[in-house]
């Protein structure tokens, strides 16, 4: 029996490596960004390889009030949604004390209010239904602060804490919560992603996250090396060698 899996921010990235990912293993797909030409050249691209149902629809994250009403029209069009990926996301670079927060303002709102907006939508979904899996996509900055990205990595550390408060409430409703953590994954979310350390591509990001998905593990770090070994030597670094580490890595740019 194919799935239906709805993912937002599908038009690039990890996004898209998500739906082509899912389409190769045949699942139903409804793909959802502001780009919607972005996402139907896509539909377009996965239909002549995969005989799977895919669905489009444009959608602003920010937007939270329409959210529900698109989520309800793609379970229509689908028939259900089983897994819905909270994806859409941006990053923010600002030094403090600059007093301009219009950066932090809109890092916030996408990565976690309109992420919020699209699991709460979703989860409404689920429970009439009786079951479904939310997805959301953290980053390994959620336990690994990244300086000048003080919002991005603030916002990512509260979807994490909020979907994971969200697994213990769901417990029970046949609702399983997984929070994915990517460490640096080459696409256009920065500039000169592809410098980054220890950086892999988007399908192979892809590939590891539908297996950490299918699995319902609850918080993937992707790759899982050397990330897991980073996050248990980050929480054993005293604070001071930490700013000592981060001072030389940021002077450097
Ligand atoms: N790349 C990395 O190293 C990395 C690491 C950790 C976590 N992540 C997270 O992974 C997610 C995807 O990022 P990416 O790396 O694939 O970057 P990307 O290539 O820039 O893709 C971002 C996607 O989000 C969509 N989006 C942005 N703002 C939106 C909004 N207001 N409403 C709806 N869609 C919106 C974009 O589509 P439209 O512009 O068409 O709307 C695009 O499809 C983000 O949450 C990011 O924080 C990335």
């Amino acid at each position: 029996m194919p799935k239906n899996v709805v993912i937002t921010g599908a038009s690039s990235g990890i996004g898209e490596a998500l739906a082509e990912r899912f389409a190769s293993q045949g699942y139903n797909l409804g793909l959802a960004a502001r780009s919607v030409d972005k996402l139907d050249l896509l539909a377009e691209k996965l239909l002549q390889q995969y005989s799977v149902r895919i669905e489009t629809v444009s959608l602003d994250v920010n937007d939270d009030a329409r959210i529900p009403a698109v989520l309800d029209d793609l379970a229509k069009r689908l028939g259900s949604i089983d897994i819905l990926v909270a994806n859409a996301g941006i990053a923010g670079s600002r030094r403090s004390g600059t007093n301009d927060l219009s950066v932090d303002k809109a890092v916030f709102q996408t990565n976690l209010i309109g992420a919020i907006a699209t699991l709460d939508a979703a989860t409404n979904i689920f429970l009439a239904q009786g079951h479904g899996h939310l997805v959301g996509i953290s980053s390994v900055s959620a336990f690994t602060p990244i300086p000048k990205s003080a919002a991005y990595s603030a916002s990512k550390a509260a979807l994490t804490n909020y979907m994971n408060a969200m697994r213990l409430e769901l417990a029970g409703n046949n609702i399983k919560v997984t929070v994915i953590h990517p460490g640096f994954i080459n696409t256009h979310l920065a500039p000169k992603m592809d410098k980054y350390p220890f950086v892999i591509n988007a399908d192979v990001a892809a590939k590891q996250m539908v297996h950490a998905i299918e699995r319902k593990q609850t918080n993937p770090i992707i790759p899982a090396l050397p990330w897991k070994g980073v996050k248990a030597l980050l929480q054993i670094m005293p604070d001071s060698l930490m700013t000592l580490v981060m001072k030389n890595l940021v002077s450097k740019k």
